[in-house]
């Protein structure tokens, strides 16, 4: 099966250079607010989409358990180092197309700043609905092209693409934004319904930033949050939807299923082997590796 090209960061300190040191405490303290809005109570196992070093996944106290995927084994190194080795924490580097798990496992799902990396948005949506029970959670961010400063641009004749048309926008390779619209037809041809939509990052702007504390702009944020539903013109925004209709619920003890040929495969310790297709993955430090089978 071909996927499509997949953003690297293998090796990127993007948690330490854009999040730590970057002064994006404002936008942080803005998703965490979203995260608890929009978060279930309580859940069983989340698998969180491009996880990255980890920064959210404290976040999802509610749930018992948390599966961090990730393309990049230097990520989930990262995330690792950040959250430790606890049974609470399951890392899993592979690739969001091609999701080595077997349907309807998890009864929660996010995937946030990620969806911004996929060519094919509406193949890793796809995936995500697979794995989820019916009626399961899943919080989708996505960058949105309908935002305030992209609108002013155009109009300004300082970009050439326009904000209103449907069709997402490359901005940098492999990084893209989307018209709301669009992400919502997708969610809805991929058996989502959409329940609530949170916009983020109103204040996003150099100068309002080194004026005010994050503190204060988050709060003003999380009051403008609100308006998600009737308008999105921020350059992030979130969303909560359901997984809609009958669907596979994953057999007790089922788990990982090989990215290749989709049959279950047992958790056997070191190395997992498909019965089916013979190809091998390896678990080294912790890390389930199914990005490639092992040669
Ligand atoms: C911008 S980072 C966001 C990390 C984290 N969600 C956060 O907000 O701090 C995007 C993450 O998506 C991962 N990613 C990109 N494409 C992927 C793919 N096809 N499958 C799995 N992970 C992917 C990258 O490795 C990276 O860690």
């Amino acid at each position: 099966m071909t996927t499509p090209p997949v953003c690297d960061y293998e090796g990127s300190d993007y948690q330490k250079s854009f999040w730590d040191e970057g002064g994006r405490a404002y936008e942080d303290k803005a998703e965490e607010i979203a995260l608890k809005r929009l978060l279930p109570k309580s859940g069983k196992l989340m698998l969180e989409i491009g996880a990255g070093a980890g920064r959210n996944t404290p976040r999802y106290k509610g749930y018992e358990r948390v599966v961090l995927l990730d393309y990049s084994r230097t990520q989930l190194q990262q995330a690792q180092e950040r959250l430790g080795e606890s049974g609470d924490y399951i890392y899993v580097a592979a690739d969001a197309y091609k999701l080595p798990f077997v349907d309807g496992l998890f009864d929660g799902a996010t995937m946030i700043r990620t969806l911004h990396h996929m060519q094919d948005a509406p193949a890793a949506l796809k995936q995500v609905r697979r794995v989820l029970q019916p009626a399961g959670a899943f919080i989708l961010e996505y960058a949105n092209k309908l935002n305030l400063k992209a609108i002013l641009r155009y109009a300004l004749g300082k970009q050439d693409w326009s904000p209103f048309t449907p069709e997402q926008v490359e901005f940098v390779a492999l990084n893209f934004d989307f018209h709301p619209k669009t992400v919502r037809q997708w969610l809805d041809e991929c058996d989502f319904d959409l329940q609530r939509q949170l916009t983020l990052s109103h204040f996003r702007i150099g100068i309002l930033k080194r004026l005010f504390p994050a503190q204060f702009l988050a709060k003003l944020d999380a009051l403008a949050q609100l308006t998600g539903d009737w308008w999105q013109l921020t350059p992030s925004v979130f969303t909560l939807n359901i997984a809609r209709g009958e669907s596979k619920i994953a057999a007790a003890g089922s788990f990982f299923q090989c990215p290749q040929c989709g049959t279950p495969l047992e958790d056997t310790p070191e190395i997992l082997v498909c019965s089916k297709c013979g190809a091998k993955y390896a678990v080294r430090n912790g890390i389930y590796d199914f990005r490639e089978p092992l040669a």
